[in-house]
């Protein structure tokens, strides 16, 4: 059995590659919801910073999508849902490893981080939405495939503050969940910043972490803790 890197009354996180840390597991969960490398910024282009987003080649990143997600899928339960945020770049194989029910929008707000391009700019980042049984969606309301929020900038404050070059806001990843009936709890296998874990403070949810750069673990400690000071530590 694996020792967290730390927990408390809402959060598992775990140090270590997730395909090895989920086969150590003994829990199943009700949602997923990660952000996983997308091979985007390959071979070191932006030196270490993106170094978790390389792959020797496209087969290479392929293997390691579709392994993630197997051993992702033998720990969600019966009736689950995931949101996979994803690239445009490989949209058509996304549909292929992930066979999702809905593709979902996030808009970024504001525009920002474009790569220096004036028309028709990438300022959105496509979610696979990918529902196991029934759909948990909440009743109330109609929601749309469209999430507008502001992109963390390293001069915001708070849990918008960015500390993780592709960090999500905490803001649309709760909006996420609080769309889901029933999902109490939330595995997110690449966690970055923790984004995921944040938002299910937020929203009451129980939720596991793994992150495979110690770096970024502790990273995720000073941000439960500067957001929620209070928690119960075990
Ligand atoms: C796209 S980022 C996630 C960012 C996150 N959504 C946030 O808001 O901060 C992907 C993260 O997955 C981590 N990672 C990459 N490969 C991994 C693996 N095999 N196991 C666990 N974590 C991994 C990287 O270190 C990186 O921090």
């Amino acid at each position: 059995m694996i020792n967290p890197f730390y927990s408390d009354n809402f959060i598992e996180l775990y140090n270590g590659d997730c395909i090895e840390v989920m086969r150590q597991l003994d829990c199943r969960f009700d949602a997923c919801v990660t952000d996983p490398p997308y091979f985007v910024l390959p071979n070191g282009k932006f030196g270490d910073e993106f170094k978790w987003d390389s792959f020797s080649d496209y087969d290479g990143f392929l293997d390691f999508t579709k392994s993630w997600h197997d051993e992702l899928s033998s720990h969600l339960n019966e009736h689950s849902c995931e949101f996979i945020f994803w690239s445009q770049k490989y949209l058509n194989d996304g549909f292929t490893l992930f066979n999702p029910s809905r593709l979902c929008f996030w808009h970024h707000a504001n525009l920002v981080n474009v790569g220096g391009m004036n028309d028709f700019v990438f300022d959105y980042e496509p979610i696979f939405v990918r529902w196991n049984g029934t759909p948990m969606l909440r009743k109330e309301g109609k929601k749309s495939c469209f999430f507008d929020y502001v992109k963390p900038q390293s001069n915001f404050h708070g849990d918008q503050r960015l500390v993780h070059p592709t960090q999500k806001p905490v803001e649309l990843i709760a909006d996420i969940i609080g769309q889901l009936d029933g999902a109490e709890t939330i595995i997110d296998p690449f966690a970055g910043s923790g984004t995921t874990g944040l938002a299910c403070i937020r929203r009451n949810r129980k939720c596991v972490l793994i992150e495979r750069d110690v770096e970024y673990c502790k990273r995720i400690v000073e941000r439960i803790k500067e957001y929620n000071p209070q928690l119960e530590l075990f």
